[in-house]
């Protein structure tokens, strides 16, 4: 399915997640190089905008590394809190330049929740575990000022590139598969619809979900893991989902309706 909007433009483009999303081939997208959009950059962002013919934007680019926020909360807020509001300034002023309203979708994560208790809704409070976590919550206050705004607070996964050897049997997730969370994205681009959504899958631990795409994976614990590395890492970040697949439900049906499908 092609969408509606045939100019998209996808920040991070040549990230893990921005590749999926241009190698699912469901968006007609414009994907700048850091060179040519630098959201620490606000006029490279308005050049941008002043020279393309933007409808929505997917916005991926982020620091997304936990060890480097944790390490250099400067370049977190500098990327994450900054360049993200320097990206919704952008916007709003093309919109108002434009007379147009520009469809923003901001992929948060799921670390802006506790990370303790699991099976987070959105309603729940936000209280993030990490210097990532924290820089992306500020991302989202932005992000909350347009009017045609989608946050979705999220966890994803490439199948394909499992590269570690073991996972913890007591950590949580509802992390979702790479080329998923595209197609679900590509709805929520769609829709019309505003606010905040969790996206994911079901409650399993990291190793039950890992296993599934890589049999020879071995059990750890958390304790194992978390002594490996400089930042807090979560013990349960499910999430609840119930309101995404609602609307979701709606958008399906719609389109069922439409071709005259049941
Ligand atoms: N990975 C996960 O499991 C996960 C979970 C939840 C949420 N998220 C969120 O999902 C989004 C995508 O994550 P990812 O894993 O695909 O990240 P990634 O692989 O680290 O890619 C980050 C992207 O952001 C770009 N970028 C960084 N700073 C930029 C700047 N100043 N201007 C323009 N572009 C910049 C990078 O460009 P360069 O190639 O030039 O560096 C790269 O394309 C992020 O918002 C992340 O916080 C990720």
């Amino acid at each position: 399915m092609k969408l509606k909007n045939d100019r998209v433009l996808i920040t991070g483009g040549t990230g893990k997640l921005g590749r999926a999303l241009i190698a699912s081939g469901l968006f007609s997208h414009v994907a700048p190089s850091r060179a040519e959009l630098d959201i620490t950059k606000p006029e490279t962002i308005d050049l941008f905008f002043e020279t393309h013919d933007i409808q929505a934007v997917i916005h991926c680019a982020a620091l997304a590394r936990p060890a480097i926020c944790e390490r250099e909360p400067e370049q977190a807020i500098f990327t994450n809190v900054i360049g993200t509001s320097h990206m919704v300034r952008g916007v709003i002023r093309y919109e108002r330049q434009t007379g147009r309203t520009v469809r923003f979708v901001h992929i948060s994560s799921d670390g802006v929740y506790p990370g303790t208790k699991g099976s987070y809704s959105e309603t729940d409070e936000t209280i993030p575990y990490n210097r990532y976590g924290w820089s992306k919550l500020g991302a989202e206050s932005a992000v909350a000022l347009l009017s045609n705004h989608c946050t979705v607070r999220t966890s994803f996964f490439d199948p394909l590139r499992i590269s570690f050897d073991a996972s913890p049997t007591d950590m949580f997730s509802s992390k979702v598969p790479i080329a998923t969370l595209a197609r679900e994205l590509s709805l929520i681009l769609e829709g019309e619809f505003t606010g905040t959504f969790n996206v994911g899958e079901e409650r399993l631990s990291d190793f039950e979900r890992y296993r599934r795409f890589k049999p020879t994976l071995r059990p750890c614990l958390r304790r194992d893991v978390q002594q490996e590395i400089p930042f807090t890492i979560y013990h349960d970040s499910s999430l609840n989902c119930e309101k995404w697949h609602h609307v979701r439900n709606l958008i399906t049906g719609r389109e069922s309706n439409a071709t005259g499908e049941k």
